[in-house]
């Protein structure tokens, strides 16, 4: 199992981390377009291997696509981070170009590949790799959602005052902080409604929470997180490379479902080694599949803006 991840910077690194720390693939590659980073950064993980106990062999290239050939999934974090106050929108104009130059090159040299686009603004990034590489639709995956829903069940454990491992819930929609439809309707503790322990206005300040999570860490750290979203990816791939058939809501490309078509959203979706095995359809409160269309007309409002 040989897996790429573009871009060294915090969340690619991260990704590898984690990716390595699970110790299920053989072979990470990093790659980055500053010279010696990508080197650097895999050199300093791979002194990790022998104190926390991995054998992913993790090698570093500047920009040498050749070294990531036959990648079975390969990840794309390229691109710049937000700053504080910017939304993940405005990173299209320069964040595009590098996804379509990124993404066309890793599937040259890995045909085969599964792609999980990170890069921001997401859903937009995963709708533009369809566009410009030619993969079957079931290869490409926007990651946003897992994120979103982990940060999710932390602001329902906070408010219930429960340990997270008794907290279950899912956010679908865009990966932007007005399009996230955290669905309150599906949260459980242990399998019984959050709304059976909280009031619905507490309810609600999660909701809103979590919907600017990222935003809220970018105001703290001067720039976009990297360790939640390193772990969602390393998520995601070990769903692919272990075959688990795994549910995750992720961005995919709709074709009818959910009443939408022509965009990537993020909706739950079956994870195994074909990519996206099938698209999870649930049934919806009125409010929440409201929501859900109004921010299908966000992205494809940011969409439009794609040169393709
Ligand atoms: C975030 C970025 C990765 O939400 O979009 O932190």
């Amino acid at each position: 199992m040989k897996i790429t991840v573009v871009g060294a910077g915090a969340v690619g690194a991260s990704c590898a981390e984690y990716i390595a720390i699970k110790n299920f693939a053989s072979e990470v590659v990093l790659l980055d377009i500053k010279e010696g980073y990508a080197e650097g950064k895999a050199m300093d993980l791979m002194q990790c291997a022998s104190l926390n106990g991995f054998d992913t062999k993790i090698t570093g290239s500047t920009n040498d696509y050749a070294k990531t050939s036959n990648s079975d999934i390969c990840v794309i974090t390229s691109g710049i981070p937000r700053k504080p106050g910017m939304t993940r929108e405005e990173l299209i104009g320069i964040n595009a170009g590098i996804v379509k130059t990124v993404s066309t090159s890793l599937v040259k040299h890995s045909p085969n590949t599964v792609l999980i686009v990170v890069s921001n603004p997401m859903d937009t990034m995963t709708y533009l790799a369809h566009k410009v590489t030619g993969l079957p639709k079931h290869k490409i995956i926007g990651m946003g959602g897992a994120l979103d829903s982990a940060r999710f069940k932390y602001r329902l454990a906070e408010a219930l005052e429960a340990p997270i491992s008794d907290v279950d819930g899912m956010v679908i929609g865009g990966h932007s902080d007005v399009g996230m439809v955290p669905l309150i309707s599906h949260a459980t503790r242990n399998s019984i409604k959050v709304s059976e322990f909280i009031s619905q206005e507490r309810l609600e300040q999660v909701k809103e929470d979590t919907k600017v999570g990222g935003a809220t860490l970018t105001k703290l750290l001067g720039t976009s997180a990297w360790y939640a979203p390193g772990a969602a990816v390393s998520g995601l791939v070990q769903a692919i490379a272990c075959d688990q058939k795994k549910i995750f809501p992720c961005s995919v490309l709709l074709d009818g479902e959910y009443g939408l078509s022509d965009l990537c959203i993020g909706v739950p979706v079956v994870l195994g080694a074909n990519g996206i095995e099938k698209i999870v359809e649930i049934e919806l409160s009125d409010s929440e599949k409201a929501h859900l269309h109004t921010s299908a007309e966000g992205v494809k409002k940011t969409n439009s803006l794609l040169d393709v």
